[in-house]
């Protein structure tokens, strides 16, 4: 099967009913998308299918040979993006398991409303669990990210 991730073209031997995620990180060494649940429910698997957030460890491979996947690796292969470069600048991060998955849904969120209210923010962000409570940087990564 031909998945296209990161603009590349795998050949993916993985069976049909495996999830993306576990495609992207035990067959293809894409590291960066983190298991959390499994369940769908933490959002650290986030990944862009066709330009959406979505949780990489419900989606079997077999669904996806039509669509392009965006990994963190991939969002920005030429240096930091707008996005994550407020990351830095805001210093979201704490342990940082959770931020891959953080970042791709604040991604699909700019890419959706340019300019988020907090409202538009806490509703996007609001299934993205972290532990460490990184939540008010992010939201003040995403405003950044809007205003550059
Ligand atoms: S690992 Fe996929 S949503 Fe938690
Ligand atoms: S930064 Fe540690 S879980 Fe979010």
């Amino acid at each position: 099967m031909i998945l296209n991730i990161n603009n590349q073209e795998y050949n993916v031997k993985s069976s049909t009913e495996t999830p993306l995620l576990w495609v992207l990180r035990d067959e293809l060494g894409l590291l960066g998308t983190k298991y959390g649940c499994g369940i769908g429910v933490c959002g650290t698997c986030a990944v862009l299918i066709d330009g959406r957030a979505e949780r990489s460890c419900i989606f079997p491979v077999s669904s996806l040979e039509n669509s392009k996947i965006i990994t963190i690796e991939g969002l920005s292969p030429e240096g930091l993006n707008k996005l994550q470069q407020a990351w830095v600048d805001i210093g979201v991060s704490q342990c940082g398991y959770c931020q891959p998955g953080q970042i791709i849904t604040a991604q699909d969120l700019l890419n959706q409303k340019p300019n988020p209210t907090d409202d538009d923010i806490d509703t996007a962000m609001s299934n993205n669990i972290c532990r460490c409570g990184t939540y008010n940087k992010i939201r003040q990564a995403i405003h950044l990210a809007a205003k550059g």
